[in-house]
């Protein structure tokens, strides 16, 4: 695809080589995103970062990618706080901050609504969620850790044996990352959830349209055995129409470290997109795999940053300047200690 001034909406949009090409800008970034070198590239640049749904990490790491490319960030969380509750429709927003920025990210919890946005700006909108269908960013950031993980072992995403966990009904990073796994071959998914909270047939289908080798289970221990990564998901009570409903599904499949060790091939790598839910009765991922090497959770947010500078890179149409407006750290980097 032509990165150039797109919308990023959908995994759908994407072929294969199309995000090699974002994971090959995305090694490009690292050097930016641990401050061994500042590039200025997007000086001038605004970012208008709107997020109409809890996030914490999304947003942040959207804001910034773009501040570590050098451009400004404006943002906007909250119903409340937007002209939305005055009844203002999504186009008219859209019309109205197109005006003030370069490129938008946006979070909003109605499926569709971010590509209902995006048709009425004027600037490049990117999907930052939206309601249970999507997480394209997400999914990306996943994937090049899979890549990245399964690369310090030798191996390629071609192959990759995963088990995706928990709330696959309601779960948009599961969504998409279904659809990203499609692109790549000799993939085997095993699908872990309660009955009433499994991944919609559609997706499925497409997945074995597409030559991916799926199976479904119920029960956690025994499908977790010959899997090279387990991708842990939280309930998604927001979802429900009642924090009751959503607790007949908590802490149904809960990791914890000695789950792990006496079902898991040695080094299987455990990612979720987080934020985890460590309450009591949920706790999902359990604390005690903290220390476990191949807990790849805070891998995932720091690989999020590089996926979302390459994004901001490419379709801002500057992957190839983002050296030539660069210089050195002037500041104390702890990082490099
Ligand atoms: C996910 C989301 O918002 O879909 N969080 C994230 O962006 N990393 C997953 C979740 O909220 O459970």
């Amino acid at each position: 695809m032509n990165f150039t001034g797109a919308h990023i909406l959908s995994i759908s949009q994407f072929q294969r080589h199309d995000v090699e090409q974002i994971f090959s800008v995305a090694d490009q970034m690292e050097p930016y995103a641990l401050r061994k070198r500042v590039t200025r590239v997007l000086e001038g640049a605004i970012l208008g970062n709107m997020f109409f749904e809890a996030s914490t990490r999304t947003r942040v790491s959207f804001g910034s990618a773009f501040n570590l490319l050098g451009g400004e960030v404006r943002e906007t969380a909250g119903f409340e706080s937007s002209a939305l509750v005055k009844g203002e429709s999504l186009q008219d927003t859209a019309r109205v901050l197109s005006g003030f920025s370069d490129v938008i990210c946006m979070r909003h919890p109605q499926q569709g609504s971010v590509a209902d946005f995006a048709a009425a700006s004027r600037v490049p909108v990117m999907n930052g969620g939206d309601g249970a269908n999507e997480h394209p960013t997400q999914a990306l950031l996943d994937l090049y850790t899979i890549a990245r993980e399964l690369q310090a072992k030798g191996r390629t995403i071609d192959g990759l044996r995963i088990a995706m966990i928990g709330d696959l009904r309601h779960g948009r990073t599961v969504h998409s990352l279904s659809k990203l796994l499609s692109l790549f071959s000799n993939i085997q998914v095993t699908l872990i959830s309660p009955k009433e909270l499994a991944l919609p047939d559609a997706i499925i289908d497409e997945m074995r349209a597409a030559g991916v080798t799926v199976s479904v289970s119920d029960e956690l221990n025994n499908s977790i055995a010959n899997v090279d990564i387990v991708y842990s998901t939280r309930i998604q009570e927001e979802r429900f129409t009642s924090k009751a409903e959503a607790d007949l599904y908590r802490g149904k499949f809960r990791l914890n470290q000695a789950i792990y060790t006496q079902y898991c091939e040695p080094n299987t790598v455990i990612m979720h997109p987080l934020p985890r839910d460590s309450r009591s009765d949920a706790n999902e991922l359990d604390c005690d795999l903290d220390n476990n090497p191949n807990l790849a959770i805070f891998r995932q947010t720091d690989n999020g940053l590089l996926i979302r500078m390459a994004l901001f890179a490419l379709v801002l149409d500057v992957v190839d300047k983002v050296d030539q407006f660069a210089h050195d750290v002037r500041w104390y980097n702890s990082r490099q200690q």
